[in-house]
């Protein structure tokens, strides 16, 4: 699918490492302000395509480009700063264990912003209120927390900097029913309230059931590449056989 003025767009990407192609000439954006999901069995080269969203790593050959800028022509240093753009929620939450609720959201902002001691505690619990976590947690370590709200630290801390691109990556694998349901609603919400400053969202996920529901766009990828991109609605029709085979786990 094409889109205009697209968040993020690979152009004929390849990536080998040694003989093994991982990703295979992909052609793929993604649009602004929508969620937009990929999904593939384990192996597909999910991982490896957020890395070159990130720029993390390089392709082979091809062109990534990220809200119109193409990142092979930043330097390391204008990379990492360019990543400002995305917030990221890894699978574990991926918390600073040794630093309470309230630190680790305050961190990107001590980090990268130049608000005032005060300014930041104040926009740390702004911001773990409004992904839904009550003051006594604030000062609690991760350790104290159960799963699903280490989840909403973790997003809390991830909005801090206001991004333009949302990556979670398997935001729901592992998690109990009513915990991917509070998640769920947690990534749809972000993306209704973050709307008029432009929130694209991209999830990284195996859990079909889960992403479906919440879903604009959905990319199935295999053996490096795109296979089917529809809309959600005509995804879950899809005629291809993996998708089918996929849809009935
Ligand atoms: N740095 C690397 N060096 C060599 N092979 C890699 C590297 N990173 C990933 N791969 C290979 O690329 C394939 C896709 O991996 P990955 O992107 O992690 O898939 P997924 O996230 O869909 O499970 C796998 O076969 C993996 O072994
Ligand atoms: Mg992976």
């Amino acid at each position: 699918m094409k889109f205009e003025n697209p968040a993020i767009s690979l152009q004929n990407v390849t990536k080998t490492f040694g003989e093994h192609t991982v990703l295979n000439n992909l052609n793929f954006d993604i649009p602004k302000n929508k969620i937009t999901t990929i999904l593939g069995f384990s192996g597909a080269g999910k991982s490896t395509l957020l890395k070159h969203i990130l720029g993390v790593i390089k392709p082979t050959s091809g062109k990534v480009i990220v809200l119109g800028q193409d990142l092979a022509e930043l330097d390391e240093y204008q990379k990492r700063e360019f990543r400002r753009n995305f917030g990221m929620l890894f699978q574990y939450a991926a918390l600073f264990d040794s630093m309470t609720t309230i630190e680790n959201v305050a961190f990107p902002l001590k980090e990268f912003s130049k608000l005032t001691l005060s300014e930041i505690s104040e926009k740390s619990q702004h911001l773990l209120t409004a992904v839904g976590l009550k003051s006594e947690s604030f000062n609690k370590l991760p350790s104290e927390l159960s799963g699903g709200m280490r989840k909403r630290v973790g997003l809390a801390r991830a909005l801090a900097l206001s991004p333009h691109i949302m990556l979670y990556d398997e935001p729901t694998t592992g998690l109990d029913p009513i915990t991917t349901k509070m998640v769920n609603d947690l990534i749809v919400e972000t993306a209704e309230v973050n709307k008029e400053n432009g929130l694209t969202t991209v999830i990284i996920s195996h859990d079909v059931r889960a992403t479906l529901e919440i879903s604009d766009y959905v990319a199935f990828l295999d053996r490096g590449r795109i296979v089917e991109y529809l809309p959600v609605d005509q995804f879950k029709k899809s005629e291809h056989p993996l998708v089918k085979e996929f849809l009935r786990l």
